[in-house]
């Protein structure tokens, strides 16, 4: 039988030994420092921008399309970013599976597919049992921050974080860096406001 070829990982790649294995707190990054993750990263604008504003504080962003891995990747180098990693694989499956439960001081979400048919509704990545693997993943008081420019998603989530007891919303701390990202700007330039829904993570 032919081996599988693997490619070698891009530079601030992060490949897992065991996908199937939770990772142990300093596998990520060898030190203390607080960690945010950014789920479907897209371009990494927005995760790039954050990692270069806070150098003090880690990065991860998951990203399932390899052209958008490698992007990040290559801009995270050109940068000299060391606080940035990329990871490509699945946001659900790496929020509830691979990555260490109260370990993320703050988890993004920005501009993921809204899924406008109601037949698709169920794919929405914003439901109760998400938002518990949330709950678990950021640590006491940890951050959840998600933006959409759909209002119907909007309304949703909402709805789902409103009736999740343990995230309870609060207002965008006023004057901290907020960078746009790749799809914020173009739908803000296509006239359209994003909505932002921002959670602190309490005990339960
Ligand atoms: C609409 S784009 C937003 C990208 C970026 N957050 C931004 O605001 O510019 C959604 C991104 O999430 C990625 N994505 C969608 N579903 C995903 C999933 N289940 N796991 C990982 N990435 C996903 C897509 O490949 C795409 O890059």
């Amino acid at each position: 039988m032919t081996k599988p070829k693997i490619r070698p990982a891009y530079p601030n790649e992060f490949v897992p030994d065991d996908y199937f294995k939770r990772l142990q707190s300093k596998e990520l990054f060898d030190n203390d420092a607080p960690l945010e993750v950014d789920l479907g990263a897209g371009d990494g604008s927005y995760t790039l921008a954050l990692a270069e504003h806070y150098p003090e504080r880690n990065f991860l962003a998951v990203e399932r399309l390899l052209g958008r891995v490698s992007k990040i990747c290559r801009r995270a180098k050109a940068r000299g970013l060391e606080n940035l990693k990329v990871l490509r694989l699945e946001s659900a499956y790496t929020a509830e599976w691979l990555l260490p439960r109260n370990s993320v001081s703050r988890l993004h979400i920005i501009c993921p597919d809204p899924w406008p048919k109601a037949k698709h509704h169920r794919r929405r990545l914003i439901q109760q049992e998400f938002l518990e693997t949330v709950h678990r993943l950021l640590v006491p008081d940890g951050i959840f921050l998600f933006k959409t420019d759909d209002d119907d998603y909007a309304e949703w989530s909402q709805e789902e974080v409103a009736a999740y007891p343990n995230l309870v919303p609060t207002e965008f701390p006023v004057g901290q860096f907020d960078p746009k990202s790749d799809f914020q700007l173009q739908w803000e330039a296509e006239g359209k406001s994003l909505k932002v829904i921002h959670c602190r993570n309490v005990p339960g």
